[in-house]
């Protein structure tokens, strides 16, 4: 546990290095929701699992020692991070984010599109329920 709030640490410092503008992302355009979808399930439905769930026992570690994936349906701590954490989570992947890094969330950005990230963004928010999605976005406005 105290290893995974060290790492939140670095990442809330990594994320000021860097600045987007179209935040708080939604989950207001359907169009967006839709997309997001199909992008989850061809890269990341095979850890996160159907339903945005998580893996199995995700607070526990898997066979090679590294956490599992956990839900991202709004039931974990997902939300505990603003979009622009989020995005650069997924754009760069952990590996990038942390020396040193060894377990099992890598970077998309050679493959999905910054919008396409964002869309994902918006399908895992149309999970959640209404009381944190708001709260989420006053959060990702600053
Ligand atoms: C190979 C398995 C794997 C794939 C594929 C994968 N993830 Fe992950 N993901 C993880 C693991 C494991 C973690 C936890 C990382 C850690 O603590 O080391 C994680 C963490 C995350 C987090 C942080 C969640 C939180 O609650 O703090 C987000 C957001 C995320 N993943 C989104 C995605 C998205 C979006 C995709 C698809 C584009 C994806 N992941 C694909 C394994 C995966």
């Amino acid at each position: 546990m105290k290893k995974y709030f060290f790492i939140l640490i670095v990442l809330f410092y990594a994320d000021t290095a860097f600045s987007h503008s179209h935040y708080p992302i939604t989950r207001d355009s359907l169009e967006a929701i839709k997309n997001g979808k199909i992008l989850y399930n061809q890269y990341c439905v095979s850890c996160h699992q159907a339903n945005l769930a998580g893996a199995t026992n995700w607070q526990s570690l898997d066979e090679d020692g590294h956490r599992k994936a956990p839900p991202l349906n709004g039931t974990g701590h997902t939300w505990h991070h603003t979009d622009e954490l989020l995005h650069r989570m997924i754009k760069y992947g952990f590996a990038k984010l942390i020396k040193n890094y060894e377990g099992k969330m890598m970077g998309f950005g050679d493959k999905i599109s910054d919008e396409g990230i964002d869309n994902i963004l918006s399908y895992i928010k149309s999970y959640w329920k209404d009381d944190i999605y708001e709260y989420h976005l006053e959060m990702s406005k600053q």
